[in-house]
């Protein structure tokens, strides 16, 4: 019958790769692994996909396939040395390609070797590939591929969980047998599984909280006692950063007032350490007046010791104990509430043990604020220092029950909600 049979080849090719990536500037770096070879697909896939894709090689790469293999698919030149230069002018051509990291819309390392996560966790710039992640304020997506044993090392985990923390999205790498012999978790995955993962990050990413200036505070605060003792709280900071991460991600220009935690500083964000609540008034009260959104995630204490010993408190001389007389700490929350700017999104925290919804929104009320987010305290929900989280979302108009979700997931909802606030 006229028409039907095999498609040519134009057809077929444009029925399996889509268009979803059109348009999308994708800046693909290159390491020095035995899978280099199959980055030549996934560019393939990503421009049939309409993707405009420029790639960088580290010289380690070079040696498992040829510059010129990329160039033939992107049409595109190749960059591979920092240092390389013009032989008639002397000018560095390496550096012609730094353009790249402001051009694109995300930069994708694939595959990524143990190297050069090691490099990127620690910002080392030496390469091509290293200098551009670092300058490049967009998504940086990295693909961990190498041998088993390598990924499996503490210290290529360690540099990975830095990284995803900073917030550089991560690619799991799959299951299977290597080059080696040797089999387990290393492999690049499918390209399939690649563009799915760029797909799902040009969809969240959208910008639509572009240029919009965002406080965040996150963390607990410590109330010494003396100069090596202080009270505090179990907080770990994640659900604040996790916020100042998300928000950055949306383009947001986020300044994250965090008091004491071992976290990473997420990309793109403006962090100021502070310790004691008082101080996370003056850095708050300090930068309130500039924000279009202030969230206030931080645990701060409720109390603080009246009167700090300026030396440590001896053992001996106790009497089998210490009394401590506390004092109320300030209500920076209330503060805010009161001196609210019109324009100005404010945005709580609370934790409840019992009665959450009402307790919840009788805070969002009397402090004045617009959002008020309850964070469910039971066994099943911990809260503190745990990547999950179960949280309601309550503002004037209602409230929104979210289930158990990872704590980025819950800053993205917070921010969903906030979007259509503003
Ligand atoms: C045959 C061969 C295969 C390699 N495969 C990998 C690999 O899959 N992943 C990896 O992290 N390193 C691998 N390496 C080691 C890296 O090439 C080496 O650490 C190099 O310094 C990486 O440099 P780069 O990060 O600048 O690209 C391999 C080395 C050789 C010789």
């Amino acid at each position: 019958m006229a028409g039907e049979g095999r498609p040519r080849a134009a057809e077929r090719v444009s029925l399996s790769a889509g268009t979803h990536m059109r348009g999308k500037r994708i800046l693909l770096g290159v390491t020095g692994g035995i899978a280099a070879y199959k980055s030549a697909y996934l560019v393939r896939e990503l421009v049939r996909a309409g993707a405009d894709v420029r790639v960088v090689m580290t010289e380690a790469a070079t040696e498992f396939i040829a510059p010129l293999t990329f160039s033939a698919l992107t049409k595109q030149p190749v960059g591979t040395d920092l240092w390389s230069r013009d032989q008639a002018t002397g000018s560095a051509i390496g550096t012609r390609h730094i353009h790249l990291a402001t051009w694109c819309d995300c930069m994708l390392i694939a595959p990524a070797s143990a190297n050069t996560l090691a490099k990127l966790a620690h910002g080392l710039s030496d390469n091509l590939v290293t200098v551009l992640a670092l300058a490049c304020r967009k998504p940086v997506i990295v693909a961990p591929t190498m041998d088993a044993d390598m990924f499996l090392n503490e210290a290529t985990q360690h540099n990975i969980a830095v990284l995803r923390e900073r917030g550089f999205g991560v690619i799991p790498p799959a299951e299977g047998e290597h080059a080696s012999g040797l089999y387990g978790p290393g492999r690049l995955p499918e390209v399939e599984v690649i563009r799915a993962f760029l797909k799902k990050l040009f969809d969240r990413t959208a910008e639509d909280l572009r240029k919009v200036k965002m406080l965040v505070t996150a963390g607990p605060t410590h109330e010494p006692i003396d100069p090596v003792r202080y009270i505090s709280n179990r907080s770990s900071g994640k659900m604040g950063f996790a916020l100042a991460l998300a928000a950055a991600q949306r383009g947001a220009e986020v300044t994250l007032v965090t008091g004491p935690v071992s976290l990473e500083t997420p990309r793109n964000v403006k962090r100021i350490d502070v310790e004691t609540a008082e101080h996370m008034r003056a850095a708050v009260v300090k930068v309130a007046r500039q924000q279009r959104v202030i969230a206030m995630a931080a645990a701060v204490a409720d109390y603080a010791p009246a009167l700090p010993a300026d030396r440590k408190i001896k053992k001996d001389g106790q009497n089998g104990g210490l009394e401590l007389t506390l004092k109320s700490t300030p209500d920076i929350l209330g503060e805010l509430g009161r001196k609210k700017r019109k324009g100005t999104l404010l945005v709580g925290f609370a934790l409840e043990t019992n009665d959450g919804v009402s307790n919840a929104k009788e805070k969002l009320s009397k402090k004045n604020l617009d959002v008020i987010v309850l964070n469910a305290y039971t066994a099943q929900n911990p809260v503190f220092g745990s990547d999950r989280n179960t949280v309601t979302i309550i503002d004037r108009k209602g409230e929104e029950e979210l289930p158990s979700l990872e704590k980025i997931e819950v800053a993205n909802r917070i921010l969903n909600r906030i979007r259509k606030l503003l």
